[in-house]
């Protein structure tokens, strides 16, 4: 498969480098608007250390706090017009996916006069592409979406009860100051589930890829054996910064757009998550673990030599032969053990989602996203039935 990679972010990365913020923000502009979440990076003291050191570069700045989990358009509306207020030149995004994702879209809804949903592609015949957006600079204060070495952002709508990406290379961060030991206090729960995000991120490219993608391969199951050997270190004992270091770069290399190249990358649990998360108002990744080991059991039956191929490489599992499904649903087996030890959810019935909604899920999830024939993009495409299905075995 041809293929073109860019990824333009350049990544600053070592336990330490918040203390380089203003020195780094400095070079984009002189009156940053600075997007936080909750109260976490206030509480750890993060949100002191980014300032002292804004301040030490002669970097004024305007807050944006309060951007929720699941970030939702009201708080990027209210960013933009921060960032215009104050004269704003640069945006940093100090949190989760959560707040970086936010951050992105409100540097290019600066530029905007509409409204910023129109950005958010959810199924509307008029996107508007934005063209240009205030240099964005990210500092994860978790390890889990790659948000902050890519070019997307997910972001919610509450009132119409939808989740829905943007991808745009104006998103992309002029910079990634990535600092371990700002992940020293992310809870387990959150710690859990990032390992879970990341691991998803190279699962989708490799099980609904194209076929004959060796070196990709091997990235993908170099993240995966990587996090399935840190994460629970990282789940045990929060202030391992060994692992919290290695789970951090797992997260980046697994959605910066490098194991994706040329796979035909295709995200068919993501697209159902994500309309869970419009509904539950679910932790992503929370979602993914429920959805992931029903939506491998259908899979597999599509491409048992994927799952064979998973199976044997990540669990040393033999196989019979290439299609053998008995190894391939041991392989899923023991994933979801694995999910299940660092204490991911492997059912919706655990996050509180019942039968009521399944079609209408399912049709919340086309409408965002269909191939020709009307399916979701994946290996195999799934139609509606199919979606209710592994959403009622998920259950
Ligand atoms: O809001 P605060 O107080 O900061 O608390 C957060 C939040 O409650 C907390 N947290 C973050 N850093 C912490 C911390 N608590 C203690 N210490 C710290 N250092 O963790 C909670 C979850 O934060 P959130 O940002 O929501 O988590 P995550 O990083 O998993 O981001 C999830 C969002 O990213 C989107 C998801 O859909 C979801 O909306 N995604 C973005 C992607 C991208 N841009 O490429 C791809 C992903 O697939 C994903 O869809
Ligand atoms: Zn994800």
């Amino acid at each position: 498969m041809n293929f073109e990679f860019f990824n333009p972010t350049r990544l600053n990365f070592g336990a330490g480098k918040l203390a380089e913020l203003g020195k780094v923000t400095s070079q984009y502009g002189s009156k940053a608007l600075l997007v936080t979440g909750g109260n976490s990076v206030k509480s750890n003291g993060t949100f002191d250390k980014a300032v002292a050191s804004l301040k030490e570069a002669g970097v004024d700045y305007a807050e944006c706090s309060g951007v929720e989990p699941n970030p939702r358009i009201t708080s990027v509306r209210k960013g933009a017009e921060i960032a215009r207020k104050n004269d704003c030149d640069v945006v940093i995004g100090l949190g989760g996916g959560s707040v970086m994702d936010a951050a992105k879209v409100i540097a290019a809804a600066f530029y905007y006069d509409g409204d910023p949903w129109d950005m958010i592609f959810h199924g509307q015949q008029d996107v508007y592409v934005p063209t240009k957006a205030l240099p964005i600079i990210t500092v994860p204060t978790l390890a889990a979406t790659g948000s902050e070495m890519n070019m997307g952002a997910v972001i919610s709508n509450t009132e119409s009860k939808q989740k829905s990406p943007i991808q745009n290379e104006n998103l992309y961060p002029a910079v990634a100051l990535v600092d371990p030991e700002l992940t020293l206090t992310v809870p387990k729960n959150h710690t859990a589930y990032g390992v879970c995000d990341l691991i998803t991120h190279v699962t989708e490219g490799y099980f609904n890829g194209i076929d004959g993608t060796p070196i990709q391969d091997r990235f993908a199951e170099g993240v995966i054996l990587t996090a399935m050997e840190y994460g629970p270190k990282a789940v045990e004992d929060g202030s391992d910064l060994e692992a919290r270091t290695q789970i951090q770069w797992a997260s980046i290399v697994a959605l910066n757009g490098w194991v994706q190249a040329g796979v035909n990358f295709l995200a068919p649990v993501h697209m159902i998550e994500h309309t869970l998360s419009a509904y539950h108002d679910i932790p992503h990744a929370a979602g993914l673990s429920a959805i992931n080991p029903s939506w491998m059991r259908f899979a597999a039956k599509a491409r048992p030599s994927k799952f064979v191929q998973f199976a044997n490489r990540i669990f040393g599992i033999e196989a019979k032969d290439e299609n053998d499904l008995d190894c391939a649903f041991e392989g899923i087996k023991r994933f979801e053990t694995f999910l299940k030890k660092i204490n991911c959810p492997t059912s919706l019935s655990e996050l509180g989602i019942g039968d009521d909604l399944l079609s209408t899920y399912a049709e919340d999830t086309l409408h965002i996203i269909h191939d020709e024939n009307g399916n979701l993009p994946g290996r195999p495409p799934m139609t509606r039935e199919d979606i209710v299905d592994v959403l009622k075995s998920a259950i």
